[in-house]
């Protein structure tokens, strides 16, 4: 087990995204977190967030244990009224970047007027993707990560740090 992020780090990284993120809009977006490990991170980016922006949630599953699936599962409210709007997708962490190509095409066919991507960690060595997160939290190696929202099999959301398993 070793720490990659140690709560005040959280907590400063956070603190930046959320200036970066507000000064990047002129009218406040609409957050879409992607669950279930993005819920601690959207929670602390929106109460660090001075724009007072609306928020959504998704639920993506790619991964049971550290392999990951075949397909990627994304489940969208059928009402979610995104259409027009700036749309923030909230992501804990972008490995591969194939949840975030699902995540996005979806997204894509609700028209949205732009659509931009806050990870909290980024494994940019592992990213197969063709854009990459406008606002990155830590660049991380590749190894599996716990904690700050982040499980190994349903374990370990909990932990107020980020550390490896
Ligand atoms: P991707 O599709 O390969 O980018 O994987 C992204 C998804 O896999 C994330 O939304 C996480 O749910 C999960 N994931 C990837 N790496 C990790 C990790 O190190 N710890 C926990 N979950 C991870
Ligand atoms: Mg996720």
């Amino acid at each position: 087990m070793a720490v990659v992020a140690t709560e005040e780090q959280i907590r400063a990284t956070v603190t930046r995204l959320a200036r970066e993120i507000d000064h990047a809009y002129t009218d406040p977006p609409l957050l879409v977190g992607i669950l279930n490990g993005s819920f601690i991170f959207m929670a602390d980016l929106v109460r660090e967030m001075t724009c007072d922006p609306e928020v959504m949630f998704l639920q993506a599953n790619s991964y049971e244990g550290v392999e990951q699936r075949e397909t990627v599962d994304v489940r969208i409210d059928p009402h979610a009224k995104v259409e027009g709007r700036e749309v923030l997708i909230v992501e804990d962490i972008v490995d591969s970047g194939r949840t975030l190509e699902a995540i996005r095409a979806l997204l894509w066919e609700r028209r949205p007027v732009s659509l931009r991507v806050a990870a909290l960690l980024f494994k940019s060595q592992n990213f197969k993707g063709s854009n990459r997160p406008e606002f990155v939290g830590f660049e991380i190696p590749s190894e599996f990560v716990i904690g700050y929202g982040l499980d190994l099999n349903g374990k370990g959301r909990g932990q107020s740090y980020i550390s490896t398993v």
